[in-house]
C-alpha cells in the first residue's frame, strides 16, 4: 500500500493521500512513467469519496507529478533518478534543463575510434557471444575462440606465427601480472628500464610491485638502445609507436635489443598497444618474432575496438606463460571471459576484419588533416607513421603549457610531453590524437588549434 491514511490527524484527507503518493515517487517506490491507479479505484482501497482522490491528483498534477495520458490514465512525471538526489518536479511550462556544455574536443591520445564501429555487426557479436554455452570451469589461459582469433587476425598478419596466446585484461593488466610474476620469481624488486618519456601508467606498474625503475633514453626512432645501462632485469618498451614520441624501432636496433637481452638473461616486455596502425610505411618485425625466448608480447583490444571489453593478450616465452598460469590457478584469478567471447565472436562473424580495414581508411585520413593542420602553424610533426597520434615539438616547457591551457580554453583538450617523463622534462611539445572523436570535431578543433599553434614559437626539429 503506497498511502497509509491516519484518520485521527487533522490533516484533511486528500493532502494525506497527495503527501503519501508524493513521497512515494520521492523515495523510488513510485517512478517516472509508473501509472498510479484511477481515482476510483484508489478511493475504493483507500475506504474514502472519489472527491478525496481526485483532489490529491488534481494537486499533484498542477505540482508536476503526475500527468494524465488521454485515454490511458495518469503516470507519474517525476521522480529521483537513481542514486538519490531529489526530483525536481517535471512542469508543462518550465523548458527542459539544457544537454550538458562537452568539457571540448578530447585529442589527448589513447581513446579508439568509435565512429567507425558498426554498431550492426557489435551487436551481431555480443548476440552470438550470448548463445555460446558458459563454460563450466575457469579457463585460465582465456577463452579458445578469443585466443585463435587473436592468433590468426591481429599476430600472424605481423609475423608471429603459432603464438600461444594468453588472454589479459588489457595490455597494461597483463603488464601488472607479468611483473607480479617476475618480482616472486627473483624474490628481490626488479630492475626495470623504461623509456623516458614514456607510459606513465607502466611505471605506475612498476612502482606499485616495488621495482627499481631506471628511465632509458629515447629518440625519434624510440628507444636507443645502444645506451642501455647494465644490470636490468627487464626493459620495457613501445617499439611499434613508442609512447608518448611516435618513433619506430628500427629492425637493427631491433635485433640488437634481442641480443642484449639474450646475452644479459634479461626480458623484454614489447608493449604493441597500437600496433595495428601504419601509414605508406613498410612493416616491422615485431620483437616477439625476433626474441621468442626473451620477449614478452602485449596487446589490447582498447585503441582497435574499446576498452570497454576489457581484453587484452599476451604472447610469453613458454617458460614464463606456463608459471603466469600457475599464478592464476594457484590465485584463482583469470580476466572475465565475457569481452573475450564478444571479441571472438566478432572476429569469427568477419565484424574484426572489416573494421580494421575501415579504421584504417579513416585514421589514415584524419592524420593527413591533423599533420596538415599542424605544418600549417608553421610547425613540424614527430611520430605520425603510425599509431593515432603525433608529437607537435615545442621550444620550452613554457610553450608547451601556453599551447595546453590556450587550446583549453578554445575547448581543445590536448596532452603535453611534461607528465610522461620520469625525470625532469628532457623534450617539450603538445601529443594531438585523432582516434577519439568525430570526424567533424576533429575538423573543428584542428581549425582551433591551428590558430593556438601558430601564435607560439615552433620548436626543435
Ligand atoms: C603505451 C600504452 N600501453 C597500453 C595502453 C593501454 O592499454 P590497456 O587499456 O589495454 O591497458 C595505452 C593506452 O593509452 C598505452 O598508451
Amino acid at each position: 500500500m503506497i498511502v497509509v491514511l491516519d484518520r485521527s490527524a487533522s490533516t484533511p484527507l486528500a493532502v494525506q493521500v497527495a503527501d503519501g503518493l508524493r513521497t512515494a515517487a520521492l523515495d523510488g517506490r513510485l517512478r517516472t512513467g509508473d501509472r498510479v491507479p484511477a481515482t476510483r479505484v484508489l478511493a475504493r482501497e483507500l475506504g474514502v469519496s472519489r472527491t478525496v482522490t481526485a483532489a490529491a491528483y488534481d494537486q499533484l498534477v498542477a505540482e508536476g507529478w503526475l500527468g494524465a495520458r488521454h485515454g490511458s490514465g495518469t503516470f507519474v512525471l517525476a521522480s529521483p533518478s537513481p542514486g538519490g538526489g531529489h526530483a525536481t518536479p517535471a512542469r508543462a511550462d518550465v523548458p527542459p534543463a539544457p544537454a550538458p556544455v562537452p568539457a571540448g574536443t578530447d585529442l589527448r591520445p589513447g581513446a579508439p575510434c568509435l565512429e567507425v564501429l558498426d554498431p550492426a555487426s557489435w551487436r551481431r557479436a555480443w548476440r552470438r557471444a550470448g548463445d555460446l554455452p558458459p563454460p563450466g570451469r575457469p579457463e585460465y589461459a582465456g577463452v579458445p575462440g578469443f585466443r585463435a582469433a587473436v592468433a590468426e587476425h591481429l599476430l600472424r598478419p605481423r609475423g608471429l606465427v603459432r603464438a600461444d596466446v594468453i588472454a589479459t585484461a588489457g595490455a597494461t593488466a597483463g603488464l601488472a601480472e607479468l611483473v607480479a610474476l617476475l618480482t616472486r620469481r627473483l624474490g628481490r624488486p626488479l630492475r626495470a628500464g623504461l623509456e623516458d618519456p614514456g607510459y606513465r601508467r607502466a611505471a605506475g606498474v612498476f612502482r606499485a610491485a616495488g621495482a627499481e625503475v631506471t628511465p632509458l633514453a629515447v629518440d625519434a626512432d624510440g628507444l636507443v638502445v645502444e645506451t642501455l645501462p647494465p644490470g636490468l632485469d627487464l626493459v620495457y618498451t613501445t617499439p611499434a609507436h613508442q609512447y608518448p614520441l611516435g618513433g619506430r624501432l628500427p629492425v637493427a636496433r631491433r635485433a640488437a635489443l634481442v641480443d642484449r637481452a639474450r646475452a644479459a638473461g634479461a626480458w623484454v616486455v614489447e608493449d604493441d598497444y597500437d600496433g595495428e596502425l601504419r601509414y605508406d610505411v613498410a612493416p616491422l618485425p615485431v620483437l616477439a618474432a625476433l626474441g621468442p625466448d626473451v620477449v614478452v608480447h602485449l596487446g589490447t583490444a582498447g585503441k582497435i575496438a574499446t576498452p570497454g571489453l576489457g581484453v587484452g593478450w599476451l604472447v610469453a616465452p613458454p617458460d614464463l606463460g606456463a608459471d603466469l598460469l600457475a599464478q592464476r590457478r594457484a590465485t584463482g584469478t583469470r580476466p572475465a571471459p565475457a569481452g573475450q567471447q564478444v571479441f571472438a565472436a566478432w572476429a569469427h562473424d568477419g565484424g574484426l576484419g572489416r573494421h580494421l580495414a575501415r579504421l584504417r581508411r579513416e585514421l589514415a585520413v584524419r592524420r593527413t588533416l591533423v599533420v596538415g593542420a599542424v605544418r600549417a602553424a608553421g610547425h613540424t610533426v614527430l611520430g605520425d607513421r603510425a599509431g593515432a597520434h603525433l608529437v607537435v615539438p615545442l621550444a620550452s616547457a613554457a610553450a608547451e603549457r601556453t599551447v595546453v591551457a590556450a587550446a583549453g580554453e578554445r575547448g581543445v583538450l590536448v596532452d603535453g610531453l611534461a607528465a610522461h617523463h620520469l625525470d625532469a622534462p628532457a623534450v617539450h611539445g603538445v601529443l594531438v590524437g585523432w582516434a577519439a572523436p568525430t570526424r567533424a570535431e576533429l575538423a573543428t578543433a584542428l581549425d582551433r588549434l591551428r590558430g593556438v599553434l601558430a601564435e607560439v614559437g615552433v620548436g626543435p626539429a
